[in-house]
């Protein structure tokens, strides 16, 4: 059987790329699981090439293929922020009700339109032969005026999504995986693996 590492050490993302992998008959390892401790500086200025950067090292240190996945929320009123800097917002251990209510503050004079944001992901694949291959997906939303919904996590009870009335947060696991950037993402990716004989 055909395998390849995720590296995360997330086990909600490691649920989520087994269930929607759980067709291709591959073997999907997590960092821990391939045994793996590694430091990785994310130092890029976009989503892929940090993506870029997390598969590239381990698929050096492994010489197996590698996925990573990069992730965050941006606010158009805020010039994209927090973008790639979602995970460090205001600092690594505040909690997100703090961050999710420092967001709606900014936002107080926004109005419609004005609230636009989405969340974005971007997988990267590494392969042993110096190969890269990336997809990137988006959920559009605008940011609500109070934090709402109590599933997912991080910014998901900000993202109001106008046609399902509720935000991320709000909605199930099931139904969020079917709509979301990572979920959209992964499903691209699916095909990039199958061009590489997956
Ligand atoms: P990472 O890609 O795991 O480093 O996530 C980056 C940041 O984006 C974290 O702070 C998450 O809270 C945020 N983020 C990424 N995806 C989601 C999501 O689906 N819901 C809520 N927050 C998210």
């Amino acid at each position: 059987m055909k395998r390849l590492i995720f590296a995360t050490s997330n086990e909600g993302k490691m649920k989520e790329i087994r269930m929607i992998l759980s067709d291709m008959g591959v073997e999907v390892l997590s960092l821990k699981e391939a045994g793996i401790h590694a430091d990785i500086v994310e130092d890029g200025t976009t989503f892929e090439e940090n993506a870029i950067i997390k598969a590239k090292t381990i698929c050096k240190l492994t010489g197996e293929v590698v996925l990573a996945d990069d992730s965050g929320l941006e606010v158009d009123y805020l010039g994209g922020a927090p973008g790639i800097y979602s995970a460090r917002f205001m600092g690594e251990d505040t909690s997100y009700t703090i961050k999710n209510n420092a967001i709606i503050d900014k936002l107080a004079e926004a109005k419609g339109t004005e609230r636009s944001a989405r969340f974005v992901c971007v997988i990267a694949a590494a392969f042993p032969d110096g190969e890269v291959a990336t997809t990137r997906a988006t959920i559009e939303g605008e940011i609500g005026y109070k934090e709402e919904g109590t599933n997912g996590f991080g910014y998901d009870p900000i993202l109001y999504l106008p046609e399902y009335g509720t935000t991320t947060g709000g909605l199930s696991a099931e139904q969020k995986n079917e709509i979301s950037h990572r979920g959209k993402a992964l499903r691209l990716m699916k095909e990039e693996l199958r061009k590489h004989g997956f």
